[in-house]
């Protein structure tokens, strides 16, 4: 999947490509809380070029889904910014135009790290009772898609309370070599296959009230790890 450096046109969103050798910007450029000096090796995503894309993902999801009543099912925690900063975009579109898009929003909460690894038992939280979907436009919104286990497990569980249609919008889709080939409909960025953190993503609960996503540095790594 690796890109050359031509410009990115149409045919099938992936959203923004990353490529492998993006050394990210220095922190210098950038304005982060001291409380992470150290932590951190560079700001890989500032966060305006994420309200940007966000921006034009709202819009995306608008010409598609508007008109139409839709269950936006946020996937906790990670996911809180995202969702957040999407919804609050679709409804600036819903008052500046004809055209609305009229929402609920709900959350579950899912769970499979420890450290920077996945691991095997996913805990869906709060996703018991989901009758509430049946019929329903659903909206799934998560932060990160790795290899795209925890999706697929996640829109089973969903299609079982039989929901009109579902959509799902990742910020995050990462290049991994072991992928379920389970993309989401609205991707924000293609990102390589590195452990990121901030704008709401974590490492053992650190880093969610960081702006930018960032790559965490060893140091980091060592001094957050449980
Ligand atoms: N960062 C934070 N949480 C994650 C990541 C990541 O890169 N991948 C999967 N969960
Ligand atoms: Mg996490």
């Amino acid at each position: 999947m690796a890109k050359d450096l031509s410009i990115q046109t149409g045919g099938k969103d992936e959203g923004i490509v990353i490529n492998d050798g993006w050394p990210g910007y220095s922190l210098d450029l950038f304005n982060y809380p001291t409380h992470y000096s150290g932590d951190l090796e560079c700001v890989y995503i500032p966060h305006g070029v994420i309200m940007d894309r966000t921006e034009r993902l709202a819009r995306n999801i608008m010409d598609d889904l508007g008109g139409h009543d839709t269950v936006v099912l946020c996937v906790l925690k990670a996911g809180y910014q995202f969702c957040a900063d999407l919804v609050e975009r679709i409804k600036t579109l819903s008052r500046n135009s004809e055209h609305t898009l009229p929402m609920s929003v709900n959350f579950i909460r899912l769970k499979s790290y420890v450290n920077d690894q996945s691991t095997e038992d996913l805990h869906i939280i709060g996703a018991e009772d989901l009758s509430f979907l049946t019929g329903k436009n659903v909206l799934i919104v998560e932060a990160i898609v790795d290899t795209g286990k925890t999706m697929k497990t996640l829109l089973k569980h969903v299609e079982a309370f039989r929901p009109k249609n579902i959509k799902v919008a990742g910020l995050l889709v990462k290049r991994v070599t072991n992928s379920s080939g389970c993309l989401p409909d609205y991707v924000g960025f293609e990102i390589p296959n590195r452990f990121v953190v901030g704008y709401a993503l974590d490492y053992n609960e650190y880093f969610r009230d960081l702006n930018h996503i960032c790559v965490i540095s060893e140091s980091g790594k060592l001094k957050y790890k449980v």
